[in-house]
This record gives structure tokens, sequence and C-alpha cells, in this order.
């Protein structure tokens, strides 16, 4: 029997019983479960072998909830929260002392966010406690944008994956952290720089593990297909370069011409930034299964949603 299903009432009493279930969200599927509970969030850690020291997002389902979780907002907190919730943004602020370690990987911050989903959103509004959901993929892998994804993933270890289509937005939020009130952006995402600084002014991105040890989940490797995949400006060049093995493309607007390409896929015919990071990680789960020996993804233009797409592909490109 499929664990898909799109029944919220059977979501409700697993994750009232401590167990856990995947949700849709607008970004990418998570692995949900009660954050006051350390069973459920102990298997959240153990199902995605998870290192301990990598912190949990709290989702929950308005600002109202937002003094439950944390202890102290910021200025340009409150505007960016005024301005892009609920949606693709998460928020890491000083914690409220009712917020369980495990979940902060004991650190004094808590990162939050409202998704913009409205099966996620009612699930929230009509649950008792907020949802700690990591992306529901085992640690490093590519991260899940259908309920298919998921449950080819974890279908003998989870109870269900609550159904809600396929993710809108893609990839997943943009997270921001805080040093002398100042936002500091930690992880590239769904919400854009140039939106972001609309918002509050110019700001710093530190998204790599050696320069943003508050970040502790930006693993240089992460977001990676089974596959080797290079990231190139040239997939002509790169296809003569790598002539005798079985070549994969993921190209940005036109399908290459060139021989030799056992499989490749198009992220946007209209070059459309959005179109393209909605379909980027199934555009890998699905070139992952070719028994390919080099997925060749071209890089996208450095700006708004090209910046975060390069930032995942970039990371799918490092080897175990
Ligand atoms: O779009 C998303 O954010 C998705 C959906 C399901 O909401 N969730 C997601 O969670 O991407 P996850 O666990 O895959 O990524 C969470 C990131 C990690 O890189 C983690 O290190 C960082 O958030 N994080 C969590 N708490 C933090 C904290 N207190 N300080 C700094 N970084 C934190
Ligand atoms: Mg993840």
């Amino acid at each position: 029997m499929s664990i898909i299903s799109t029944d919220l009432s059977k979501a409700i009493a697993i994750l009232n019983k401590d167990a856990l279930v995947a949700i849709p969200t607008e970004t990418v599927y998570g692995l949900a479960g009660n954050i006051f509970s350390e069973k459920a969030i102990k298997s959240i850690f153990e199902t995605k072998q998870r290192p301990f020291f990598n912190p949990l997002i709290v989702h929950i389902p308005s600002v109202d909830v937002l003094p439950d979780i944390v202890s102290h907002i910021p200025e340009k907190a409150q505007l960016l929260a005024d301005a892009f919730w609920p949606g693709p943004l998460t928020l890491v602020l000083k914690k409220n002392s009712g917020i369980p370690d495990i979940i902060t990987a004991g650190k004094d911050t808590v990162a939050v966010r409202i998704p913009n989903h409205p099966v996620a959103l009612e699930l929230l509004q009509r649950l008792d406690f907020p949802l700690a959901a990591p992306s529901a993929n085992p640690f490093g892998s590519i991260s899940p944008t259908t309920a298919q994804h998921v449950n080819d993933y974890f279908k003998d270890k989870i109870e269900m994956v609550l159904d809600g289509g396929p993710c809108q937005r893609g990839i997943e939020s943009t997270i921001i952290g805080f040093e002398n009130d100042e936002p500091i952006i930690y992880r590239l995402g769904s919400t854009s720089v140039e939106a972001i600084e609309n918002i509050v002014g110019p700001i710093s991105v530190k998204n790599r593990k050696q320069i943003a040890p508050d970040a502790p989940g930006m693993l240089d490797r992460h977001y990676a297909p089974k596959t080797e995949t290079i990231l190139v400006d040239d997939i002509s060049e790169a296809i003569k370069k790598h002539k005798d093995k079985r070549i994969g493309v993921l190209a940005i607007n036109s399908p290459s011409e060139d021989d030799g390409i056992a499989f490749q896929i198009v992220l946007s015919e209209a070059t459309d930034l959005q179109e393209a990071a909605s379909k980027l990680y199934d555009a890998l789960h699905q070139l992952d299964k070719h028994d390919l020996d080099i997925i060749i993804a071209e890089r996208f233009p450095d700006f708004g949603l090209g910046k975060s797409i390069n930032d995942r592909l970039q990371r799918a490109t490092v080897r175990a």
C-alpha cells in the first residue's frame, strides 16, 4: 500500500502520537514532527541520518505564534517577516527558553518560518504545536519536490506522505541570521537576494561553512545526485571533453544539438528562472535514474533565482 495520501485528519493523528509525516510546502517536502516531542525529533534525525549538530527549522501557522518561539525580534527581522511571510524565508533569531535544545543543536538561536502552502498552513493551524521539518531526503541527497520523491526515499520508514502536489518554488527557503541586529544571508534560496535588499538594503551572503560557523548546515557537498555532476558555461565544450562517457545534460533554455548525449532535460524554454527552480530537483532525480557516467549542468546567469540555482548546482558537483 502506498504511504502517499491527502488525508489531513490522518496526518494530524500520526503527528499527535509523536510519529512523522512528510508534508508539502511551497519550497520542498519536509519531514515533520512535533517540536516538543523528543521521540519525534529523534526519529527525524534517525530517519534522515542527519548529524545532531545540524539544527532544524520550526514551522509556524502565523506570526502570532512567533513570540512563543523567539525572545527578540530585530526591527529588520520584523520588516522581512511582514514582507515575505507566509513564504520561502527562514529567520534565525534568539530562541525562547521553551524551545528544546535538540531542535537548535544546543545553539541560543532558532530558525523559524511560515510556509506558503494551503495544506501545510491548514495542518499547522489544526495542530497544538509547531512542526520541525527538515527537507524529506536522506542527509546530503537531492531534496524532494513531489510526494513520489519522498515515497521513493522513505517508504518503509515513515507512515505517511501528505500529498500537496508538486512544490511551486522548488528550492529551499532563503535563511537569514542576525549579527548585532543586522541581517546576513546564511543560505541562498527561493527568496532572491534582490527581493530581500528591496526591504532591508544591502546584505552580505555568508553561506560557506568556513566563513559561517553560525550556519552549521551549509556543507559544501549537498543536494547531490549519485551521478558525478559538473557545472559549466559551455555545454558543447564539456561534451567534447567527456565524449567517451554516457552523458546527461541539464540545459537552461534550449536542447543541446550535440551528438553523444544519452539523456537531457531543458529547465525553462522561456528562460523563466522561477520555472527552472521549480523543475530543478525533479530534473536531477530523473537524470540520476538514467545510468549516466556524468551529468553536465549549464550555469545560470548570476542574478535573482539564478544565483540560488547555481548555489545548489555547485554543491551537487562536490564529490564525497
Ligand atoms: O524550505 C525549507 O527551508 C525546507 C522546508 C521543508 O521548509 N526546510 C529545509 O530544512 O530546508 P533543512 O533542515 O533541510 O535545512 C535547514 C537549514 C540547515 O542548513 C540548518 O543548519 C539551518 O537551516 N539552521 C537551522 N537552525 C539554525 C540556527 N539556529 N542557526 C543557523 N542555521 C540554522
Ligand atoms: Mg535539507
